[in-house]
């Protein structure tokens, strides 16, 4: 599973992209707005620290006013995911740059129908939002499962990334379904690292090599 960061702080990208985990980034616009960054140049400084897709989000709601976000926002670099609402004018938008070889980010969807929309309309990568669902009290996980399947029947190249991730539990479930990326937040991924046997370990490891006097030299 390819692991993406959900966010526009830079100093958190360069510290995970140094750790050499990143696959790509996922921004929007209240990530944007909470940099407090110009998005065109905050959007830069990423593409140039991440290899992978880094998606950039468009505002418009309409098709032509989508087009003309996309057409800025793929100027920036060679690597941007451009990202369109699960809307009609969204999933024609996404047609259209798919045609022309752009990648795109379908966001926002919360229905396998959704999903299966936004892969006839080619997309690189669907987001469904787990965590949101969730917090509604359904099962986000679920519809990560239902996509899975649906996907598969049909041989679609659309990956499943799955996204609204708020807890390591979900990324976990999201790897055992077979979800092809998780966008994960930084203290997510970070917290994915953690576990008290392992820092239990290394500190009796420690105090056992210090009472050898040893150096490995
Ligand atoms: C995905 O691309 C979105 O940016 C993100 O995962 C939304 O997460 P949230 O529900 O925590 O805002």
């Amino acid at each position: 599973m390819k692991f993406f960061v959900d966010t526009a702080d830079v100093k958190e990208i360069r510290d995970l992209n140094d750790l050499g985990l990143l696959d790509g980034v996922t921004t929007n616009p209240s990530l944007i707005m909470k940099s407090g960054r110009d998005i065109t140049e905050v959007t830069k400084e990423i593409c140039d620290i991440v290899e992978g897709p880094v998606s950039a989000e468009v505002t418009a709601l309409d098709h032509d006013g989508m087009m003309k976000e996309a057409e800025v926002l793929a100027k920036i670099a060679s690597n941007i995911c451009i990202k369109v609402p699960l809307t009609p004018d969204g999933l024609k938008t996404c047609k259209a740059l798919t045609s022309q070889d752009q990648m795109v980010n379908v966001t926002l969807c919360f229905s396998a129908n959704q999903a299966l929309l936004a892969a006839k309309a080619g997309a690189t990568f669907i987001s469904p939002f787990v965590g949101r669902l969730d917090d509604l009290g359904l099962d986000g996980m679920e519809l990560i499962s239902e996509i899975r399947t649906i996907y598969d029947n049909y041989d679609f190249d659309t990956e499943i990334l799955t996204a609204s991730i708020r807890t390591v539990n979900h990324v976990k479930q999201a790897a055992m379904i077979g979800s092809d990326v998780a966008t994960v937040p930084p203290a997510t991924l970070h917290a994915l690292f953690k576990h008290p046997l392992t820092d239990k370990g290394i500190d009796a490891f420690l105090a056992d090599w210090a009472k050898t006097g040893q150096k490995i030299a």
